[in-house]
């Protein structure tokens, strides 16, 4: 039973509200505060990213590109054309909000309980 039990959340996948963690990092908690933050302005449904990075469903798919791009310091981006808005350095993400996201990806980027995110930002 118990057995039964720990394999179904196994079967159940990253994506579903699995109650146990195990201390991994997860969207919900950690990896959507940074993107509310330093991403969202540009990755949201009418702006100039091509992709949004709102909800965990749309975000999913591009976890390994944006471990890719973060870790390269890629994203966000330091210049952006003058119509939009302008970063300076300072807007990049800190180290520890990279390691967060490597982190994330790593341990299968999955999205976590729902309401623990809005309790426990990361810092
Ligand atoms: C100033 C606007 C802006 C911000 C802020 C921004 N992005 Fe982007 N992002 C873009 C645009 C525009 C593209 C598409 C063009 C490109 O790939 O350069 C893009 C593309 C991407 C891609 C796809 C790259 C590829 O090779 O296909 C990823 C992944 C990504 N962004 C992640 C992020 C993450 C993570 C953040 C926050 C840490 C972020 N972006 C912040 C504008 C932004």
């Amino acid at each position: 039973m118990f057995r039964w039990f720990i394999a179904s959340v196994l079967l159940a996948g990253t994506a579903a509200a699995a109650d146990v963690t195990d201390g991994r990092v997860t969207f919900n908690r950690e990896v959507l505060p940074i993107l509310e933050k330093n991403c969202q302005g540009c990755h949201r449904p009418g702006q100039i990213a091509p992709m949004s990075f709102l909800t965990y469903e749309t975000t999913r798919p591009w976890a390994r590109k944006i471990k890719v791009v973060v870790g390269a310091k890629k994203m966000p981006p330091a210049v952006t054309s003058p119509h939009y808005i302008v970063l300076t350095k300072d807007d990049g993400l800190s180290q520890a909000e990279i390691d967060t996201i490597v982190k994330w990806v790593d341990g299968g980027a999955i999205e976590g309980p729902a309401e623990a995110g809005r309790k426990k930002p990361a810092k």
